[in-house]
């Protein structure tokens, strides 16, 4: 029998990094990619160099995430997990962000992963699942205002995947926006309530049991519905 496919974007580190090694020992097989090199990822591959493939892709760059999708044609993969993310200027306001740091989160966190999404959609089994990571912060009904402009990013983020949903309604996929607590990594900080081995496994776990069910849902790691 053959092994299931996770093809993940952003994965040298955090995570994405996570979500590679947590499918590798389930014995799935992973295209993981990174922007630049990964170390992390090198290291994995000496543990998984049967079952790991390491690609290139800069989210903004559409470039590259297109020739990745040429790379990977003929190929059909089983998960699309589009991880790649950044936080800047967390504690600002509209008033005092240096405003590049604002468009930076809303091509990388926002209008990117959807770009993504729409280039390389295509090579995801018809029972398969399109996974972006969005965030608690991404819901505006539940928003406390805690770091505005990156909530804003992935608020954003959740309306693209809407778009993106409408355009196509008769999409097998499963669509997930996945919210997966607050994580100790280099982006969540030490003060983060859960360690990457408190979320990713069960994000895996709730990813796997979306395949075969149509259509878009903002859920946490335990497959809860939140409010957008
Ligand atoms: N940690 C949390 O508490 C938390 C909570 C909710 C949501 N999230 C989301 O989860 C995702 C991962 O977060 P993390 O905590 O693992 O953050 P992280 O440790 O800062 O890692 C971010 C990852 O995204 C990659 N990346 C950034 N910009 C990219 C680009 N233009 N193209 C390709 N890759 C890019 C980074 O690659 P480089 O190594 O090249 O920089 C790195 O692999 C993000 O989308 C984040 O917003 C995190």
């Amino acid at each position: 029998m053959s092994h299931p496919t996770a093809l993940i974007i952003g994965a040298s580190r955090g995570l994405g990094l996570a979500l590679a090694e947590e499918w590798l020992n389930r014995g799935w097989r992973v295209i993981a990619t990174a922007r630049g090199g990964s170390d992390r990822l090198a290291e994995l591959n000496l543990r998984f160099s049967d079952a790991l493939e390491i690609e290139h892709a800069d989210i903004v760059q559409a470039d590259t995430v297109r020739a990745l999708g040429t790379r990977l044609r003929g190929r059909e993969v089983d998960v699309l997990f589009v991880n790649a993310g950044i936080a800047r200027s967390n504690d600002k306001t509209p008033v005092d962000v240096g405003e590049q740091d604002f468009v930076d989160m809303m091509l990388t966190n926002a209008l990117a992963p959807v770009r993504t999404v729409e280039l390389l959609g295509e090579r995801v089994a018809s029972d398969g699942v399109i996974a972006l990571m969005s965030s608690e912060l991404g819901s505006i009904a539940n928003s406390t205002g805690f770091w505005p402009l990156y909530s804003s990013s992935k608020a954003a983020l959740n309306m693209l995947m809407k778009g993106y949903a409408a355009e196509r309604p008769h999409d097998p996929r499963a669509l997930l926006l996945i919210a997966p607590g607050w994580v100790r990594t280099d982006m969540g900080g030490e003060e983060a309530t859960l360690s990457i081995d408190e979320s990713i496994p069960l994000v895996v776990d709730m990813v796997e049991a979306n395949r075969g069910k149509a259509g878009l849902r903002y859920v946490d790691r335990f497959n809860r519905e939140l409010p957008w």
